[in-house]
């Protein structure tokens, strides 16, 4: 079977799906057990004709949920840009990549000029540096690594075990992302000295409490190395105050990193971009385009001002150089030293074509938009009187609660009534949205990342929370 036959057989199906992506929903959720009978998964022996493939296909397509709908609202992303939707085609059909130059040319060129790009919306124009990751958790952990490397080189060359004397501690504010923990772990850096720092009540981190926690971790004879601040926390959307965190972690000669995952496109808009001011003054940050802005799962930043830092972070003992990376010209543009990942997916394309096509001010415009709709949002719940708006949204987070739960249960079963109503609501295919529970409130969370998501579909979606609420079979 060739390329071009498949591509045939496979081209219509996808038409028609795109034609219908509006009208179709986002599709129901089934639990795995009903999903597992729905059809078989397993791999045989012997293949199979193309037929039977292109209903494979088709089955995987037509089960799957439809994210690019504006119901889908569970997520920090929803939606997809058309045109980085043809770049993951596109990468598909070049099927290359990204460590060396010369697997993929004019993919290295395009993620170096998407690197400089988001680095001049930070303020860092003659020295920076960056790679695409895997995802924002894997750009906090580079950001953990870098630190760890530039201020502790020797901890890169002999291990821990030869520094035991040195405890390294990080903080971050008890509303950031998991991610660091993750990373923490496999840094081998001993959870307990990942310090959470007290926020606000809007989960906003308290400079105060970081000043405090760096002495009592001094007192203690740890060594503080590394603050990050959160510009758009994943729960309530708050961004730490940056400028103040910059200051301090100069002060204590500590690595400054900002996870933008969620908020960092902020910095497209000029009327949101406060929200990050001191952004410069980070040592690092990372950047996920795909929440905000629609160019498709994966498309993840780690940026820096240190300039070639990252391959001097990464480097082992020049492995690689013996059999992928050439001394030569061309090797120079070579991305791979600056990754963790040897082989890697195309992921520059998608975010370039979006980005052409949108230019500078449509991403500005985009970015602009989900804000409105976020504040639509919040104005809609506050007019309500069966909704409560928790927090006023400074971002595309709108955290609000049913106001009289107890009128559809007891109070010790609310968390399980939020947990049945989500699920009756994704069950019958026409919303999908988050709940979270922070200080014992639990709550909905309605993310607005996708442009389409206007007053008459949060209308819709309040309605079918209450009827769902008052219905028997939740
Ligand atoms: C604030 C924040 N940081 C990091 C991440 C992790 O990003 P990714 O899912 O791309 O790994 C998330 C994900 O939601 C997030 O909200």
């Amino acid at each position: 079977m060739n390329h071009d036959k498949v591509f045939q057989l496979i081209n219509p199906i996808i038409e028609g799906y795109l034609k219908n992506l509006d009208s179709k929903g986002i599709g129901k959720s089934l639990d795995p057990k009903e999903l597992r009978k729905y059809f078989s998964y397993s791999l045989k022996e012997s293949g199979q004709d193309d037929l039977a493939t292109l209903e494979d296909f088709k089955l995987v397509l037509n089960s799957s949920l439809n994210t690019l709908h504006p119901h889908f609202m569970n997520q920090l992303f929803s939606g997809l840009n058309p045109w980085s939707m043809s770049g993951d085609m596109l990468a598909s059909l070049t099927n290359s990549t990204m460590a060396t130059y010369e697997a993929s040319p004019v993919a290295t060129i395009i993620e170096r000029e998407l690197i400089r790009h988001l680095c001049r919306f930070i303020g860092w124009e003659d020295s920076f540096d960056g790679i695409m990751v895997t995802g924002g958790s894997n750009g906090n952990l580079v950001g953990l690594l870098m630190a760890r490397n530039k201020l502790f080189p020797e901890i890169k060359e002999n291990g821990p075990s030869k520094n035991n004397t040195l405890t390294l501690t990080a903080f971050v504010s008890k509303e950031s992302h998991y991610s660091f923990e993750k990373a923490f772990n496999l840094l081998g850096l001993g959870l307990k000295n990942l310090i959470n720092v007290e926020t606000d009540q809007n989960g906003k981190l308290l400079t105060q409490d970081l000043k405090d926690q760096i002495q009592k971790s001094r007192k203690r004879g740890e060594t503080p190395f590394f603050i990050a601040a959160t510009a758009g926390t994943t729960v309530l959307g708050e961004f730490d105050p940056i400028e103040e965190m910059a200051a301090i972690a100069k002060q204590e000669k500590c690595w400054f990193h900002v996870d933008g995952a969620w908020g960092g496109s902020v910095l497209l808009s000029k009327k949101y971009r406060p929200l990050m001011k001191g952004i410069h003054l980070a040592d690092s940050m990372s950047w996920d385009t795909h929440k905000m802005l629609g160019t498709g799962l994966v498309s993840s930043f780690f940026l820096t001002p240190h300039q070639h830092a990252l391959r001097h972070s990464h480097a082992g003992r020049g492995g690689g150089s013996d059999y992928i990376f050439h001394e030569s010209e061309a090797g120079a543009w070579d991305l791979g030293p600056s990754s963790l990942q040897c082989g890697r997916h195309n992921d520059a394309v998608k975010v370039w074509l979006a980005w052409r096509s949108l230019g500078d001010q449509g991403m500005e415009k985009l970015v602009d938009l989900l804000f409105h709709n976020a504040r639509t949002a919040a104005n809609i719940i506050k007019q309500r009187e069966e909704f409560e708006l928790l927090w006023d949204p400074c971002f595309l987070n709108v955290c609000f609660s049913l106001r009289n739960i107890e009128e559809y249960c007891k109070p010790e079963e609310t968390l399980k009534f939020y947990q049945q109503l989500r699920q009756s609501l994704m069950a019958s295919g026409k919303f999908m949205i988050n709940m979270a529970t922070r200080e014992g409130v639990t709550f909905f969370r309605l993310i607005t990342a996708h442009e389409k998501q206007d007053a008459n579909i949060i209308n819709d979606l309040l309605k079918e929370i209450l009827t769902s609420a008052n219905s028997k079979y939740i």
